[in-house]
């Protein structure tokens, strides 16, 4: 696997991620065996950045990644988050004022089960506190010893810009593939800030894609652009959804960014589907094909 390196630290990280959230949010018995699995397979295989939130079964899924990489911590670039708390009813508030950046931040490790979070973003800004707040609680985390590097999720580039002026912003994680691109508006902040890309859902609607082979359900403009991927996926001997990854790797370079993608998976075949994209190499014509419509989903 290849070595990427985010943010102005150049902090080495896999190239690819683990997006771990589907592994447990609610508990069910087989959760941490595949779990496990599915983790251990990925470090075997150097995919070593891991991605879970407080928010994924309110804990749950960060105990079980924990105890996945009991044994293993050092090879591991371990990466959580916090300030959303969600409601019964299942709605959320984003929160973030100082002192529950320290609540939040011991009670992740001790659900995690190590004495240091390598990577620590804000899930979301909380619009009644200043970024600065929030930031400045997280960069006495990492004064502290609790905290190695600090992300935030889902942010501005004028945010992103305020934060950073704090403490340096290793790297924002928000959604970004080629069916959703509002980011590419805070990628150029990135790329001069020196912040490397987290993308999320970076196979976009891809499974889908790949199931019904033309994106009929989809709008005309992405049902075409779904259509025009599938042949695009065959003369590569690839799926859908590693066209979508290769897109994003290779779209880093023109962008100037470092960018690692976290596609989420529970299974391992599925995981080396996913790392075998970072092989394809896809030609100008086809690449700029593919930065035309759709865009925003
Ligand atoms: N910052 C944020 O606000 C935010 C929001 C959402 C998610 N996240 C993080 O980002 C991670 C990645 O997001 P995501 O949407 O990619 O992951 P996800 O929500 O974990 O789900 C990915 C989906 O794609 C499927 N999949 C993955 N690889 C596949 C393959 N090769 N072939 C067919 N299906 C495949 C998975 O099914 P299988 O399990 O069957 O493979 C799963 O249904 C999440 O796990 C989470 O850690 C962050």
């Amino acid at each position: 696997m290849r070595r990427a390196a985010l943010g102005p630290e150049q902090w080495e990280v896999s190239a690819q991620g683990l997006g771990c959230m589907r592994m447990g949010l609610a508990r069910k018995p087989t959760d941490f065996a595949d779990a496990a699995d599915v983790i251990g397979h990925a470090l075997d295989r150097g995919v070593t950045f891991l991605d879970t939130a407080q928010m994924y079964g309110d804990g749950y899924n960060e105990s079980l990644v924990g105890r996945a990489v009991r044994g293993r911590r050092d090879e591991v670039q371990l990466c959580t988050k916090f300030g959303v708390i969600v409601h019964p009813d299942g709605t959320w508030t984003a929160r973030g004022d100082a002192a529950f950046v320290r609540q939040s931040c011991d009670a992740n490790l001790e659900r995690l089960d190590v004495d240091v979070i390598d990577l620590y973003y804000l899930h979301r800004r909380d619009p009644r506190v200043p970024i600065e707040e929030s930031v400045g609680a997280m960069a006495d985390l990492v004064a502290a010893g609790k905290v190695r590097y600090l992300g935030l999720s889902e942010v501005t580039g004028d945010e992103l810009r305020a934060a950073h002026a704090v403490h340096p912003i290793t790297a924002v994680q928000s959604q970004w593939s080629l069916f959703s691109r509002g980011i590419e508006k805070v990628v150029p902040v990135c790329a001069e800030l020196g912040v490397g890309v987290v993308p999320f859902a970076p196979r976009g609607t891809m499974k889908r894609v790949a199931v019904d082979g033309t994106g009929a359900q989809l709008p005309t403009e992405r049902a075409a652009f779904s259509a025009g991927l599938g042949s695009l996926a065959r003369k590569y001997d690839a799926t859908p959804g590693q066209i979508a990854l290769a897109w994003l790797h290779q779209r880093a370079r023109v962008w100037n960014v470092t960018v690692v993608p976290i596609p989420g998976t529970t299974r391992a075949d599925h995981l080396d589907e996913n790392i075998a994209a970072l092989d394809i190499v896809l030609d100008d014509d086809d690449l700029s094909r593919l930065d035309g419509p759709p865009a925003s989903a």
